[in-house]
Formats: C-alpha cells, structure tokens, sequence
C-alpha cells in the first residue's frame, strides 16, 4: 500500500545561491556529471517498424535512435566512420536499405554494422567488423524512449527501479502522442524543476487551476532522491482541461476509484517532469542550452481508442499554464542576476523543491 504525506522542508531550507543558476562553469559541471551521464527521457518512443527512426540532440551530440529489424531499440552517434560526416540530417522517418552516408557511400545495417564500403576492399588490413557506428545506450519505459551517453551506464532497469510497475493502471504504452509544443525559456532547467515540485505559486499565478484542483492538496509518496512527486486532488466532477470537463469519452487503463480524482505530478532527474490524468497524460522534458536557456518540450497522450477524444481541451489548458510557469521562471532568472540577491527561505508547502535541491547537490558531489 502506497502512503502518500505532504512534503515538508526541514528548518533553514532555502533556494540554492545564485551561482548555480547564473554560472557557465557550474553548467559546465552539470553537462559532465549529469546530461553527459544520466539517463534522459527523449519522450514518445518509436513504432515496431523497422527502420523508423528520429534524432536526438543530447548534450551537443546529433544521436540517430532507430528500431531495428529485430524490432529493438538502438541509438548511435551520427557520425560517418569514414570521415565523420553527419549520416542523417532530416529530424524523422523511415530509413529504408538501411543507414547510407550521403558523402561515399558506405551503408551501415539498422544494428550499426557496416554492410558496404565501396572499394574499401582494396585497402589493406581494412576490416569492416571494425568500423559499425559507435553505439549509445538506449531503453524503453511506459511508451517512452531513454538514453544515456554514459559508456558505461547502470541499466535503466536498475535507476528507474523504484518506479518500475508503479504507472500500470494508465496502461501508458498503449498511448499515442498527440500534440507535441517546443518552448524555449530564457531560464535555468532547475527553476523548471523547482516551480514544478510546488504549488505554493498556484493560488497567484494560476487562477485557473486552482479553481479545478486545490492548490494545497498535495500529497507525496516520492519524498527524497531523484524521483519526487505524488497527486492534487481535483474538485468534484471537474477536470484540468479548458472548459474543465473531460476530454474523452472513457478514462486511461484501469483507473478506478480515488485516482478518478486526481491529478498525479513526479519529476524523474534531471530531465523529466511526468503528468498523469484520468483521462490523459502529459511528458515534459527538459534540455538545457546554457545557464539561462532552457529547450522544453512537452507531449500529451491519449488512447486512440477511446470515443469523444477532444485532446484539444487538455492541450489548451495546459499550453496556458506552462506559459505562465515559463514565464515566472523567467522573471526568478532575471532577478537573480541582481547584485543584492541571496535566497531566501523556502515556505511550508515547497518541500519537495527543497528536496530536489538536496538530490542536486549530492548529483553534483557537492553535499555536506
Ligand atoms: S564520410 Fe561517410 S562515407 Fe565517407
Ligand atoms: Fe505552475
């Protein structure tokens, strides 16, 4: 049995010094210790037909992820292994006769090793089980595609453990992604993260939410570490969409009884931020540019299936409420440049942005 608890912070919790929002070395360190390594969430994952694919840019790298004829996930760097040309340029689709570099030729098969160079033959010593496309590790999860630059990574399986199963009832893998917006935010990816980890602003800055889901009912099961999140309870009979009813005829999964009534909100680090609805649900991730700029992208899902799907009414609320979510980020960036600035404490109902900021500091080997 699932126990959920609102966050608490502990006495003297406070928003990290503005070093950590404003530095391009801290970034620097982030890029090394955290995107170059972790895994990341590319958002919806690919069909079962062979050779689609799409490109990734992760951590300054073009990352070309495709499914095999296996049917298996695979991701590779895109970078010809004759003379390093760029292999793929166009974002997404279907790659047929395999992975052909556009410059001489040589072809790769969809597992990255390499079927043809022409009159590569002819140079001695050359072995072609020596030259496949350097390889990325890549997963799958709840319908979602994950990577890791990491050589050498601890398996997904073994990271996202505590989480594994706990999604089954929306049945996420069955979802299509039917909307997808690009923001680009002038502000740094943990301002993103600690808006989205409280709902202390949501009385001020979202009038609207807060009339279809109490600002204070939040409650936890994911209290410390990289995983954190819970639900809010939405008010009887009401829905987070547009016009606040529901947006499709019948809701996800099996979702019964109290999650009828609830909104579920996790951030996975330190590039997700997870939204589950009755009857929806939405994938945030986040892509750092520099200290101050930041790349989201946001899905919403929906089953296919269902009858009276009005996807619309959830994406028009929500477009509204990330606008303003951006936007304060934006103006906290902003006034954090000031040279009178230092954090100050953080109120009762942010525990899990302080808690996000504790799992930082210890990612950055940086706690006590
Ligand atoms: S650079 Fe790709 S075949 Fe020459
Ligand atoms: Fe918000």
């Amino acid at each position: 049995m699932t126990t959920f608890e609102p966050a608490r912070v502990r006495p003297g919790d406070r928003s990290l010094p503005a070093r950590y929002y404003l530095s391009a070395a801290v970034f620097e360190e982030e890029r090394r210790r955290l995107f170059g390594r972790q895994w990341l969430c590319l958002g919806r994952t690919l069909s079962t037909i062979p050779g689609e694919y799409f490109l990734a840019e992760v951590d300054g790298e073009s990352l070309l992820v495709v499914r095999d004829d296996a049917g298996r996930l695979r991701a590779f760097y895109n970078v010809c292994r004759h003379r390093g040309t760029r292999l793929v340029q166009t974002p997404r689709g279907r790659l047929t006769g395999g992975i052909a570099c556009p410059y001489h030729a040589w072809r790769y098969r969809l597992d990255g090793r390499l079927a043809t160079a022409p009159h590569m033959e002819e140079v001695p010593d050359f072995h072609p089980g020596a030259y496949g496309l350097h390889p990325a590790a890549v997963s799958e999860w709840e319908g979602l595609a994950w990577l890791t630059l990491d050589p050498r990574p601890t398996p997904f399986e073994t990271v996202y453990a505590p989480l594994i199963g706990r999604f089954a009832e929306w049945n996420l893998p069955a979802l299509s992604a039917v909307h997808r917006i690009a923001y680009d935010v002038r502000a740094n990816w943990k301002l993103v993260f600690e808006n989205y980890n409280e709902c202390y602003h949501c009385s001020p800055l979202h009038p609207r939410l807060v009339q279809l889901s109490p600002a204070d009912s939040g409650r936890n099961d994911f209290l410390e570490g990289p995983f954190l999140g819970g639900y809010m309870t939405l008010r009887p009979g009401m829905h987070l969409t547009a016009s606040g009813r529901a947006c499709a005829g019948r809701t996800l999964g099996r979702v019964a009884g109290a999650d009828l009534e609830r909104a579920y909100y996790y951030t996975f680090f330190p590039n997700v931020l997870f939204s589950l609805h009755p009857h929806y649900a939405m994938v945030h991730t986040l892509w750092p540019v520099a200290a101050d700029h930041t790349r989201i992208v946001c899905e919403w899902f929906f089953d296919p299936q269902a009858p009276e799907s009005n996807p619309e009414d959830a994406v028009n609320f929500w477009d509204e409420v990330n606008r303003q979510d951006w936007q304060a980020s934006e103006w906290t960036q902003q006034g954090m440049t000031s040279r009178v600035f230092s954090p100050g404490p953080y109120s009762q109902r942010e525990g899990l942005s302080a808690a996000f900021d504790r799992y930082y500091l210890q990612a950055m080997g940086e706690n006590g």
